[in-house]
């Protein structure tokens, strides 16, 4: 059930360059279902910026009834939300949308976890529950530069850890897509920039693939049509899925992105 809720800020602190792990106590909390689910946040108090800015659920614990999310600093609401701290509320509504199908990889297969930027922090929920289940995950993660590296380390006490930079400054130069081509694998979760999750579709056709889009959001919650796909089955062009309720995670080959 989504829910809206006032939740206590507990800490809040930037993790690397701009990028921020934002940690929330919250009763709707308990009603998170998946990974990769996310929630959408109102940032200001009064009416602008007047949408939410939908962030991925990163960690959680039902037990404690705290969530982690981890964004980037990236344009007004960010910023806004950036300047809270302990002690704040902020108005969440979620959890939102379908996350990645943990029980499509058995025991005895290996899962790939390939994210880039901030398409990363649903990846670690993921990573933890799959452990949690007995399987195998390698993780691939991608960033611009060494100083947008974020949980390295948390991701390595899951499982082998790849980690590219575009401009080589840490790990491998390169793409992510250039350190998957040497591994094997059954099955790939991934988020991060549209080329990489296209690159990953198109290059792997054979494996079972769960890719999560972003599209801009107004409701969150399937009523208002601005996060529309079209479906790929449909050569008409006319039928859609709605990022927010129907995603934000889809099967390779399910919509056109
Ligand atoms: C399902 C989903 C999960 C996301 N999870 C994360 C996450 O875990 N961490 C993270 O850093 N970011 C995440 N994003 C992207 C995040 O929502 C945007 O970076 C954020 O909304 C930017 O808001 P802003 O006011 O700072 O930027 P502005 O550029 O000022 O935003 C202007 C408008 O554009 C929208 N917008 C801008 N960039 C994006 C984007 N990439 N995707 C969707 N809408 C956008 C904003 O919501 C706002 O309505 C996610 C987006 C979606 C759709
Ligand atoms: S954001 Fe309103 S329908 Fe998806």
């Amino acid at each position: 059930m989504i829910r809206k809720e006032l939740c206590k800020i507990n800490s809040q602190k930037e993790i690397a360059v701009d990028i921020y792990e934002l940690s929330v106590t919250g009763e709707l909390v308990s009603q998170i279902s998946s990974p990769g689910q996310f929630v959408h946040i109102r940032v200001s108090n009064g009416s602008d910026p007047l949408l939410r800015r939908p962030i991925s659920i990163s960690s959680y614990d039902k037990e404690q009834q705290t969530m982690t999310m981890i964004y980037r600093k990236e344009g007004k609401g960010t910023a806004m939300l950036a300047e809270k701290g302990p002690g704040d509320v902020i108005d969440i509504l979620g959890p939102l949308g379908n996350g990645f199908p943990v029980e499509e990889v058995s025991i005895g297969e290996t899962a790939l976890l390939v994210g880039g930027g901030i398409g990363i922090p649903p990846l670690y929920e993921l990573s933890n529950q799959l452990v949690e289940k007995g399987i195998k995950v390698i993780h691939v993660l991608g960033f611009q530069t060494e100083e947008a590296v974020f949980y390295e380390k948390e991701f390595f006490i899951n499982g082998e850890t790849y980690v590219t930079t575009v401009d080589g400054s840490y790990g491998r130069k390169g793409f992510v897509t250039d350190v998957i081509k040497d591994l094997r694998f059954d099955c790939i979760y991934t988020c991060g920039p549209t080329p990489m999750l296209k690159a990953i579709e198109q290059g792997y056709a054979d494996k079972k693939v769960f890719l999560s889009l972003e599209e801009r959001m107004g409701c969150g919650i399937g009523a208002c049509f601005a996060c529309v796909c079209h479906r790929a089955d449909d050569p008409t062009g006319v039928s859609y899925k709605k990022v927010c309720s129907d995603g934000p995670v889809f099967r390779a080959g399910e919509v056109l992105i």
